[in-house]
This record gives structure tokens, sequence and C-alpha cells, in this order.
């Protein structure tokens, strides 16, 4: 049988990236293999087109085709493989994040993205997303407290994630079937355990 395609999102600092392997054991509990993996990368091509990407600023339409060059390589080497076997796939942002980045936070027209969706996934999205939201001034304090150099989308200002996470959230008021929205202010444990509720809902 076919597996289950999991994307997380949220704007850079909301913790999606902490609850990967959680999720991963959530799935693992309901005897299905998980296969855990993230964008742009899950590739050479992807991780390589990451690196590009996130370090080189480029006009809007740019940054989406790259994201989506990432993401065509990542679906037909490693996502459609792994559902065909039966794992389950956990992936750390998809589509939705290019509606959130390029359109909400840099002003890429929508349509773009939609007609990109329709060339590189016309067949594929997610059976569930969990979505996890946090005021960006809240976010960007943890953020500060990791101590790496930013990319160029973690060095943006609060204004920007503001607008990211509004499409976000457009999205998920638009198909709030798919798009589980989880709170992920306070502490790690009782998001996770928004989380686990979230994905019995998801997936009774
Ligand atoms: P992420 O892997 O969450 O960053 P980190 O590993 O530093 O926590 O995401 C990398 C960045 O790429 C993030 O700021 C959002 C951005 N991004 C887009 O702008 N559009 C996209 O389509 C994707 C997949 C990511």
């Amino acid at each position: 049988m076919r597996g289950r395609f999991i994307t997380l999102e949220g704007i850079d600092g909301a913790g999606k990236s902490s609850h990967l392997a959680h999720l991963c054991d959530l799935v693992r509990a309901r005897g299905h293999e998980a296969t855990a993996t993230r964008e742009p990368g899950g590739t050479a091509a992807g991780e390589g087109l990451r690196e590009v990407v996130l370090h080189h600023p480029m006009p809007p339409i740019a940054e989406a085709l790259a994201m989506f060059a990432a993401r065509s390589a990542h679906i037909a080497e490693r996502i459609e493989p792994a559902l065909a076997s039966g794992s389950w796939v956990v992936c750390d942002r998809f589509s939705d994040s290019t509606y959130a980045y390029q359109c909400g936070g840099r002003g890429l027209a929508p349509d773009a993205v939609r007609a990109l969706e329709r060339l590189v996934h016309p067949a594929l999205q997610p059976d569930a997303t969990f979505l996890f939201d946090l005021d960006p001034a809240i976010a960007h304090g943890r953020q500060r407290g990791q101590g790496r150099d930013p990319d160029q989308f973690e060095r943006e200002q609060v204004d920007f994630f503001r607008r990211v996470r509004e499409a976000y959230l457009e999205r998920a008021r638009v198909e709030p079937g798919r798009i589980h929205v989880i709170d992920a202010s306070g502490e790690l444990v009782p998001v996770r355990e928004r989380l686990a509720r979230a994905f019995e809902r998801a997936f009774p």
C-alpha cells in the first residue's frame, strides 16, 4: 500500500524541525516505515540548490524556480519512490513554503507558484500538513539564541515574517482539512502534545 505524505511548515524559529523526529516516531508507532527529509534539499542536486538559494539573493521568481527545481528532483528521487514502497514520508517544508515565503514574504504572484505546482507535481499534494504557528517576535528571539550564521531568510525583519505567517494562515483557512494549525508557543513538551493530537485528527 502507498505511504502517506506529511509536511511540516512554519516561519523560521517556530520549532518545526525539532518535532520532525517525534512525528516519525508517531508514524512508526502505527506500524509504518517513516522517511524523514527536508526542502530545499533532500537530494545531492537539492542540497546544492539549497546552498545557492539560502545565501545568494535573487529575484523572487528565481527563488521560486530554484525551490521547484530542487523539489522536482526531490520528488523523483526520494519522495515518490518512498511513498510507492509503502513508507510514509515526513518532509520539513514543501510547496506551502513557496507560497508563504516567495508570495507572502517577497510579493510574488500566487499564480506563478500555482503554475509551477501544476508543472512539477500536478498529482501530488500532502495528505496532511502541520503548520507550527508562532508570533514572529517570539520566533525571532528563539533564532537569535541558536548562535550560527543566519541565512538570507533568517536575516529578514519581523515584518517579513508577519507576511509569511499571514500567508500560511490564509492557506490554512482555505484548506482546513489538510492544514492543521499547531500553536507553537510555549515549551517543547506541550507543543509536542498538540502535534500528537493533530496527528490523531489527521489520521484517525
Ligand atoms: P529551513 O530548512 O526551515 O531552515 P533551517 O534549516 O535554517 O531551519 O528552511 C530554509 C529556508 O528556506 C527557510 O528560511 C524558508 C526558505 N524556503 C523558501 O523561502 N521557499 C521554499 O519553497 C522553501 C522550501 C524554503
